[in-house]
Protein backbone atom coordinates (compact mmCIF):
# COMPACT_ATOMS: atom_id res chain seq x y z
CA UNK A 1 0.00 0.00 0.00
CA UNK A 2 1.11 3.73 -0.11
CA UNK A 3 0.43 6.50 1.81
CA UNK A 4 1.50 9.68 0.55
CA UNK A 5 4.30 11.60 2.25
CA UNK A 6 2.53 13.44 4.74
CA UNK A 7 4.37 13.82 7.80
CA UNK A 8 5.52 11.15 11.00
CA UNK A 9 3.79 9.56 13.98
CA UNK A 10 5.31 12.05 16.51
CA UNK A 11 4.99 15.48 16.19
CA UNK A 12 7.93 16.24 17.20
CA UNK A 13 9.77 14.31 14.78
CA UNK A 14 8.04 16.25 11.71
CA UNK A 15 10.36 19.46 11.83
CA UNK A 16 13.47 17.19 11.32
CA UNK A 17 11.76 15.28 8.91
CA UNK A 18 10.99 17.68 6.80
CA UNK A 19 14.01 19.51 6.83
CA UNK A 20 16.17 16.01 6.33
CA UNK A 21 14.28 13.53 4.34
CA UNK A 22 17.74 12.19 3.15
CA UNK A 23 19.70 12.96 6.26
CA UNK A 24 18.07 11.29 9.21
CA UNK A 25 21.03 12.14 11.36
CA UNK A 26 20.51 15.64 11.41
CA UNK A 27 23.20 16.35 15.01
CA UNK A 28 25.92 14.44 15.76
CA UNK A 29 26.23 12.36 19.18
CA UNK A 30 26.96 14.69 22.20
CA UNK A 31 29.30 13.52 24.91
CA UNK A 32 28.32 14.45 27.96
CA UNK A 33 31.11 17.08 28.65
CA UNK A 34 30.18 18.26 25.74
CA UNK A 35 26.73 19.39 27.04
CA UNK A 36 27.74 20.49 30.42
CA UNK A 37 29.82 22.76 28.19
CA UNK A 38 26.58 24.55 26.20
CA UNK A 39 24.76 24.10 29.56
CA UNK A 40 27.11 26.47 31.46
CA UNK A 41 27.20 28.84 28.91
CA UNK A 42 24.15 29.28 28.82
CA UNK A 43 23.06 29.02 32.69
CA UNK A 44 27.06 29.64 34.27
CA UNK A 45 28.02 27.59 37.37
CA UNK A 46 28.18 24.44 38.70
CA UNK A 47 25.95 21.66 40.41
CA UNK A 48 23.90 20.27 37.05
CA UNK A 49 23.53 16.95 36.50
CA UNK A 50 23.44 14.95 33.27
CA UNK A 51 21.01 12.10 32.95
CA UNK A 52 20.48 9.18 29.53
CA UNK A 53 17.71 7.15 28.44
CA UNK A 54 17.74 5.37 25.21
CA UNK A 55 15.75 4.93 22.13
CA UNK A 56 14.62 1.25 21.73
CA UNK A 57 14.68 -1.94 19.14
CA UNK A 58 11.66 -4.18 19.46
CA UNK A 59 12.17 -7.83 17.75
CA UNK A 60 8.72 -8.68 17.20
CA UNK A 61 5.77 -8.06 19.27
CA UNK A 62 4.33 -4.90 17.30
CA UNK A 63 1.33 -2.61 18.18
CA UNK A 64 0.18 -5.44 20.77
CA UNK A 65 1.09 -3.42 23.48
CA UNK A 66 -1.90 -1.76 23.47
CA UNK A 67 -3.70 -4.55 22.85
CA UNK A 68 -2.79 -6.14 25.72
CA UNK A 69 -0.46 -8.66 24.31
CA UNK A 70 3.39 -9.97 24.07
CA UNK A 71 6.49 -7.22 23.11
CA UNK A 72 10.18 -8.02 22.80
CA UNK A 73 11.95 -4.74 23.24
CA UNK A 74 15.45 -3.80 24.31
CA UNK A 75 16.93 -0.25 24.50
CA UNK A 76 19.78 0.76 22.24
CA UNK A 77 22.60 2.73 22.51
CA UNK A 78 21.58 6.33 20.80
CA UNK A 79 19.56 8.36 23.31
CA UNK A 80 18.64 11.42 24.52
CA UNK A 81 21.30 13.03 27.23
CA UNK A 82 19.75 16.05 29.59
CA UNK A 83 21.86 18.29 32.13
CA UNK A 84 19.54 19.71 34.40
CA UNK A 85 20.15 21.82 37.39
CA UNK A 86 16.95 23.10 39.96
CA UNK A 87 17.47 26.87 39.94
CA UNK A 88 14.85 27.80 43.48
CA UNK A 89 12.42 29.28 40.94
CA UNK A 90 9.30 28.48 39.80
CA UNK A 91 10.11 28.84 36.02
CA UNK A 92 11.80 25.84 33.56
CA UNK A 93 14.55 27.45 31.21
CA UNK A 94 14.98 24.94 28.17
CA UNK A 95 17.34 24.82 25.78
CA UNK A 96 16.78 21.68 22.70
CA UNK A 97 20.77 21.95 21.29
CA UNK A 98 19.82 20.13 18.34
CA UNK A 99 17.16 22.48 17.12
CA UNK A 100 18.50 25.34 18.87
CA UNK A 101 15.97 26.61 19.82
CA UNK A 102 14.92 27.54 23.33
CA UNK A 103 11.92 28.73 25.71
CA UNK A 104 10.47 29.12 28.85
CA UNK A 105 7.90 28.33 31.42
CA UNK A 106 6.26 28.23 34.60
CA UNK A 107 6.08 24.75 36.34
CA UNK A 108 1.94 25.29 37.31
CA UNK A 109 1.54 27.17 33.89
CA UNK A 110 -1.53 24.71 33.11
CA UNK A 111 -1.12 24.96 29.38
CA UNK A 112 3.04 24.98 29.07
CA UNK A 113 4.86 25.40 26.00
CA UNK A 114 3.49 24.73 22.26
CA UNK A 115 6.56 23.51 20.50
CA UNK A 116 6.48 19.64 20.66
CA UNK A 117 10.42 19.06 21.77
CA UNK A 118 9.16 21.06 24.30
CA UNK A 119 6.10 19.72 25.69
CA UNK A 120 7.54 16.48 26.45
CA UNK A 121 10.16 18.31 29.23
CA UNK A 122 6.70 19.96 30.13
CA UNK A 123 4.59 16.73 30.47
CA UNK A 124 6.54 14.84 32.03
CA UNK A 125 7.40 17.39 34.50
CA UNK A 126 3.18 17.94 34.87
CA UNK A 127 3.11 13.71 35.38
CA UNK A 128 5.40 13.74 37.88
CA UNK A 129 3.84 16.26 39.94
CA UNK A 130 0.86 14.08 39.68
CA UNK A 131 2.70 11.18 41.47
CA UNK A 132 3.10 13.33 44.04
CA UNK A 133 7.32 14.75 42.68
CA UNK A 134 7.63 18.26 44.18
CA UNK A 135 8.85 19.21 40.51
CA UNK A 136 10.35 23.19 41.00
CA UNK A 137 11.89 25.05 38.45
CA UNK A 138 15.24 24.19 36.66
CA UNK A 139 17.39 24.73 34.00
CA UNK A 140 17.96 22.12 30.90
CA UNK A 141 19.77 21.67 27.89
CA UNK A 142 19.03 18.92 26.05
CA UNK A 143 20.13 16.76 23.05
CA UNK A 144 20.02 13.31 21.58
CA UNK A 145 21.12 11.13 18.80
CA UNK A 146 18.38 8.54 18.01
CA UNK A 147 17.45 9.23 14.09
CA UNK A 148 13.90 10.73 14.10
CA UNK A 149 11.15 8.73 12.20
CA UNK A 150 13.22 5.77 11.99
CA UNK A 151 10.52 4.08 14.12
CA UNK A 152 13.12 3.99 17.32
CA UNK A 153 11.35 6.18 20.08
CA UNK A 154 13.03 9.21 20.22
CA UNK A 155 10.17 11.04 21.87
CA UNK A 156 10.47 7.76 24.65
CA UNK A 157 14.19 8.58 24.69
CA UNK A 158 13.28 12.49 26.23
CA UNK A 159 10.20 11.70 28.15
CA UNK A 160 12.36 8.91 30.15
CA UNK A 161 15.61 10.96 30.36
CA UNK A 162 13.45 13.82 31.89
CA UNK A 163 11.18 11.71 33.98
CA UNK A 164 14.04 9.97 35.52
CA UNK A 165 16.22 12.97 36.36
CA UNK A 166 13.75 15.46 37.02
CA UNK A 167 12.43 12.25 39.97
CA UNK A 168 16.31 12.43 41.03
CA UNK A 169 16.10 16.19 41.55
CA UNK A 170 13.00 16.47 43.06
CA UNK A 171 11.51 13.38 44.47
CA UNK A 172 11.51 12.81 48.61
CA UNK A 173 12.26 9.30 49.67
CA UNK A 174 12.23 6.92 47.24
CA UNK A 175 10.76 8.40 44.66
CA UNK A 176 8.95 6.80 41.85
CA UNK A 177 9.44 3.52 40.68
CA UNK A 178 11.20 2.92 36.92
CA UNK A 179 7.61 1.64 36.11
CA UNK A 180 5.93 4.81 37.35
CA UNK A 181 8.16 6.65 35.04
CA UNK A 182 7.18 4.55 32.22
CA UNK A 183 3.38 5.79 32.55
CA UNK A 184 4.28 9.05 32.71
CA UNK A 185 6.23 9.20 29.66
CA UNK A 186 2.85 7.45 28.21
CA UNK A 187 0.78 9.67 29.72
CA UNK A 188 2.69 12.63 28.06
CA UNK A 189 2.13 10.86 24.68
CA UNK A 190 -1.36 10.56 25.78
CA UNK A 191 -2.39 13.83 27.03
CA UNK A 192 0.20 16.32 25.77
CA UNK A 193 0.82 15.25 22.39
CA UNK A 194 -2.01 13.42 21.30
CA UNK A 195 -0.78 9.76 20.85
CA UNK A 196 -2.22 7.06 22.26
CA UNK A 197 0.93 4.92 22.02
CA UNK A 198 1.19 1.87 24.37
CA UNK A 199 3.44 1.07 26.71
CA UNK A 200 6.50 -0.72 24.93
CA UNK A 201 8.79 2.35 24.34
CA UNK A 202 8.69 4.24 27.49
CA UNK A 203 9.18 0.67 29.38
CA UNK A 204 12.12 -0.59 26.97
CA UNK A 205 13.84 2.96 27.66
CA UNK A 206 13.15 2.64 31.51
CA UNK A 207 14.21 -0.58 32.53
CA UNK A 208 16.66 -1.71 29.02
CA UNK A 209 19.91 -3.39 30.37
CA UNK A 210 23.22 -3.79 28.19
CA UNK A 211 22.73 -7.01 25.95
CA UNK A 212 19.43 -8.30 26.95
CA UNK A 213 15.89 -7.97 25.30
CA UNK A 214 12.89 -7.90 27.30
CA UNK A 215 10.16 -9.84 27.07
CA UNK A 216 7.05 -7.88 28.05
CA UNK A 217 3.58 -9.38 28.93
CA UNK A 218 1.55 -6.15 28.72
CA UNK A 219 -1.68 -7.42 30.45
CA UNK A 220 0.00 -8.69 33.73
CA UNK A 221 3.52 -6.20 33.68
CA UNK A 222 5.69 -9.31 33.98
CA UNK A 223 8.68 -9.05 32.26
CA UNK A 224 12.02 -11.52 31.73
CA UNK A 225 15.17 -10.52 30.43
CA UNK A 226 16.72 -12.33 27.64
CA UNK A 227 20.19 -12.02 27.11
CA UNK A 228 20.90 -11.49 23.26
CA UNK A 229 24.13 -12.84 21.78
CA UNK A 230 22.89 -14.66 18.72
CA UNK A 231 25.71 -16.88 17.61
CA UNK A 232 26.57 -16.17 13.86
CA UNK A 233 23.73 -13.66 13.31
CA UNK A 234 23.82 -9.78 14.04
CA UNK A 235 21.11 -7.47 14.10
CA UNK A 236 21.11 -4.17 11.41
CA UNK A 237 18.68 -1.55 11.08
CA UNK A 238 17.80 -0.27 7.76
CA UNK A 239 16.15 3.50 7.71
CA UNK A 240 14.85 4.25 4.99
CA UNK A 241 14.91 7.82 6.00
CA UNK A 242 11.23 8.20 5.08
CA UNK A 243 8.28 9.22 7.35
CA UNK A 244 4.47 9.21 5.73
CA UNK A 245 2.08 9.73 8.26
CA UNK A 246 0.13 13.06 9.95
CA UNK A 247 0.86 13.31 13.66
CA UNK A 248 -0.67 10.33 15.70
CA UNK A 249 -4.11 10.16 13.68
CA UNK A 250 -3.65 6.65 11.57
CA UNK A 251 -1.71 5.22 14.76
CA UNK A 252 -4.73 6.03 17.15
CA UNK A 253 -7.20 4.67 14.17
CA UNK A 254 -5.51 1.67 14.31
CA UNK A 255 -6.04 1.04 17.98
CA UNK A 256 -9.66 2.31 17.69
CA UNK A 257 -10.07 -0.90 15.39
CA UNK A 258 -9.10 -3.14 17.91
CA UNK A 259 -11.10 -1.64 20.53
CA UNK A 260 -13.90 -2.16 18.48
CA UNK A 261 -13.64 -5.74 17.72
CA UNK A 262 -12.73 -6.21 21.79
CA UNK A 263 -16.14 -4.44 22.48
CA UNK A 264 -17.92 -6.42 20.32
CA UNK A 265 -16.80 -9.10 21.44
CA UNK A 266 -17.54 -8.39 24.48
CA UNK A 267 -21.05 -7.44 23.93
CA UNK A 268 -21.88 -10.99 22.80
CA UNK A 269 -20.22 -12.63 24.97
CA UNK A 270 -21.07 -10.91 28.50
CA UNK A 271 -20.23 -13.52 31.00
CA UNK A 272 -16.49 -13.00 30.42
CA UNK A 273 -14.22 -9.92 30.74
CA UNK A 274 -12.94 -8.88 27.26
CA UNK A 275 -10.36 -6.06 28.47
CA UNK A 276 -8.30 -5.90 24.82
CA UNK A 277 -7.61 -8.46 21.76
CA UNK A 278 -5.60 -10.67 24.45
CA UNK A 279 -8.43 -11.95 26.12
CA UNK A 280 -9.86 -12.64 22.45
CA UNK A 281 -9.46 -16.14 20.49
CA UNK A 282 -9.50 -16.77 16.45
CA UNK A 283 -13.13 -18.20 17.20
CA UNK A 284 -14.44 -14.93 19.14
CA UNK A 285 -13.16 -13.27 15.57
CA UNK A 286 -15.22 -15.28 13.44
CA UNK A 287 -18.54 -14.65 15.61
CA UNK A 288 -18.40 -11.19 15.47
CA UNK A 289 -17.21 -10.54 11.74
CA UNK A 290 -20.55 -9.77 10.52
CA UNK A 291 -20.90 -7.30 13.11
CA UNK A 292 -17.73 -5.54 12.91
CA UNK A 293 -16.34 -3.32 9.88
CA UNK A 294 -14.10 -5.43 7.31
CA UNK A 295 -11.29 -2.80 7.99
CA UNK A 296 -11.64 -3.45 12.02
CA UNK A 297 -11.94 -7.26 11.46
CA UNK A 298 -8.58 -6.75 9.31
CA UNK A 299 -7.00 -5.06 11.55
CA UNK A 300 -7.53 -7.49 15.15
CA UNK A 301 -6.23 -10.38 12.59
CA UNK A 302 -3.50 -9.21 12.41
CA UNK A 303 -2.91 -8.39 16.22
CA UNK A 304 -4.16 -11.43 17.13
CA UNK A 305 -1.70 -13.19 14.72
CA UNK A 306 1.09 -11.52 16.37
CA UNK A 307 0.75 -12.58 19.35
CA UNK A 308 1.52 -16.06 18.52
CA UNK A 309 4.16 -14.73 16.71
CA UNK A 310 5.78 -13.46 19.69
CA UNK A 311 5.70 -16.48 21.65
CA UNK A 312 6.77 -18.70 18.63
CA UNK A 313 9.95 -16.21 18.61
CA UNK A 314 10.56 -16.94 22.19
CA UNK A 315 10.13 -20.80 22.21
CA UNK A 316 12.74 -20.30 19.33
CA UNK A 317 15.16 -18.21 20.96
CA UNK A 318 15.22 -20.90 23.56
CA UNK A 319 15.92 -23.72 20.81
CA UNK A 320 18.83 -20.79 19.04
CA UNK A 321 16.69 -21.39 16.10
CA UNK A 322 17.31 -18.33 14.62
CA UNK A 323 15.55 -19.36 11.43
CA UNK A 324 12.60 -20.09 12.68
CA UNK A 325 13.04 -16.39 14.73
CA UNK A 326 13.63 -15.00 11.23
CA UNK A 327 10.37 -16.80 9.68
CA UNK A 328 8.20 -15.17 12.28
CA UNK A 329 10.16 -11.83 11.74
CA UNK A 330 8.43 -12.08 7.97
CA UNK A 331 5.47 -12.85 9.37
CA UNK A 332 5.03 -10.16 10.87
CA UNK A 333 5.84 -7.91 8.36
CA UNK A 334 3.61 -9.20 5.51
CA UNK A 335 0.59 -8.62 8.47
CA UNK A 336 1.73 -5.33 9.20
CA UNK A 337 1.86 -4.29 5.61
CA UNK A 338 -1.27 -6.27 4.17
CA UNK A 339 -3.37 -6.50 7.18
CA UNK A 340 -2.58 -3.71 9.64
CA UNK A 341 -1.92 -1.14 6.97
CA UNK A 342 0.99 0.57 8.22
CA UNK A 343 3.66 0.06 5.19
CA UNK A 344 5.06 1.80 3.28
CA UNK A 345 6.47 1.38 -0.88
CA UNK A 346 10.30 1.81 0.54
CA UNK A 347 9.48 -0.49 3.59
CA UNK A 348 7.69 -3.45 1.80
CA UNK A 349 10.92 -2.82 -1.04
CA UNK A 350 13.41 -3.35 1.92
CA UNK A 351 11.66 -6.10 2.95
CA UNK A 352 10.97 -8.16 -0.70
CA UNK A 353 15.21 -7.15 -1.01
CA UNK A 354 15.97 -8.87 2.26
CA UNK A 355 14.41 -11.70 1.49
CA UNK A 356 15.92 -11.67 -2.34
CA UNK A 357 19.57 -11.61 -0.28
CA UNK A 358 18.88 -14.32 1.90
CA UNK A 359 18.51 -12.18 4.83
CA UNK A 360 17.51 -14.27 8.09
CA UNK A 361 14.92 -12.36 9.37
CA UNK A 362 13.06 -8.63 7.94
CA UNK A 363 10.63 -6.22 9.00
CA UNK A 364 9.04 -3.00 9.91
CA UNK A 365 10.32 -1.92 12.90
CA UNK A 366 7.54 0.31 15.41
CA UNK A 367 4.71 2.10 14.74
CA UNK A 368 5.22 1.97 10.60
CA UNK A 369 4.34 4.42 8.10
CA UNK A 370 8.32 5.06 7.06
CA UNK A 371 10.97 4.29 9.47
CA UNK A 372 13.14 1.63 9.35
CA UNK A 373 13.05 -2.18 9.17
CA UNK A 374 14.56 -4.64 11.47
CA UNK A 375 17.00 -7.06 9.81
CA UNK A 376 18.23 -10.57 11.50
CA UNK A 377 21.28 -11.31 9.09
CA UNK A 378 23.68 -13.74 8.99
CA UNK A 379 27.40 -12.57 9.95
CA UNK A 380 29.11 -14.20 6.90
CA UNK A 381 26.18 -12.04 4.66
CA UNK A 382 25.83 -8.86 6.40
CA UNK A 383 28.61 -6.71 4.63
CA UNK A 384 27.35 -7.66 1.20
CA UNK A 385 23.73 -7.56 2.46
CA UNK A 386 24.60 -4.00 3.68
CA UNK A 387 26.28 -3.10 0.41
CA UNK A 388 23.37 -4.26 -2.04
CA UNK A 389 20.78 -2.83 0.03
CA UNK A 390 22.11 0.67 0.45
CA UNK A 391 22.85 0.84 -3.40
CA UNK A 392 19.29 -0.23 -4.38
CA UNK A 393 17.60 1.36 -2.08
CA UNK A 394 19.55 4.97 -3.69
CA UNK A 395 19.16 4.19 -7.08
CA UNK A 396 15.08 3.75 -6.91
CA UNK A 397 14.34 6.05 -4.47
CA UNK A 398 17.10 8.79 -4.50
CA UNK A 399 19.03 9.20 -1.31
CA UNK A 400 20.84 6.26 0.89
CA UNK A 401 19.01 4.44 3.47
CA UNK A 402 20.79 4.25 7.24
CA UNK A 403 22.10 1.54 8.26
CA UNK A 404 22.15 1.30 11.92
CA UNK A 405 24.12 -2.10 14.06
CA UNK A 406 22.19 -2.44 16.80
CA UNK A 407 24.00 -2.52 19.94
CA UNK A 408 21.58 -3.49 23.24
CA UNK A 409 22.30 -0.72 26.08
CA UNK A 410 21.34 0.94 29.64
CA UNK A 411 18.35 2.17 30.22
CA UNK A 412 17.14 5.29 32.17
CA UNK A 413 20.23 6.90 34.15
CA UNK A 414 22.13 9.32 35.52
CA UNK A 415 25.90 9.68 34.51
CA UNK A 416 28.43 10.04 37.16
CA UNK A 417 30.99 12.82 37.04
CA UNK A 418 34.08 11.52 35.91
C1 LIG B 1 4.90 3.02 18.72
C2 LIG B 1 4.21 3.11 20.07
C3 LIG B 1 4.30 1.81 20.85
C4 LIG B 1 3.89 0.60 20.00
C5 LIG B 1 4.56 0.65 18.63
C6 LIG B 1 4.05 -0.41 17.71
O1 LIG B 1 6.27 2.87 18.89
O2 LIG B 1 4.76 4.14 20.86
O3 LIG B 1 3.53 1.87 22.02
O4 LIG B 1 2.50 0.51 19.89
O5 LIG B 1 4.40 1.91 18.00
O6 LIG B 1 4.38 -1.67 18.19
Amino acid sequence: MHISKKSCIFAAEKLQNEKNINNPVYHKTMTKEQLIDIFKQRFPGDGMQVYAAPGRINLIGEHTDYNGGFVFPGAVEQGMLAAIRPNGTSTVRAYAVDLNDEAQWDVNDPNGPKATHFRFVYGVSRELIERGVAVQGFDTVFSGNVPLGAGMSSSAALESCFAFGLNDLFAEGEGLSRWDMAYAGQATEHKYIGCNCGIMDQFASCFGQEGKLMRLDCNSGEFEYFPFHPKGYRLVLVNSCVKHELAGSPYNDRRRSCENVAAAIQKLHPERTIKTLRDCTWEDLQEVKSVCSAEDIQRATFVLGEKDRVLAVCDALVRDDYEEVGKQMYLTHAGLSKDYEVSCEELDFLNDFAKECGVTGSRIMGGGFGGCTINLVRNDLYQSFVEKVTAAFEKRYGHKPQVIDVVISDGARRLEAK
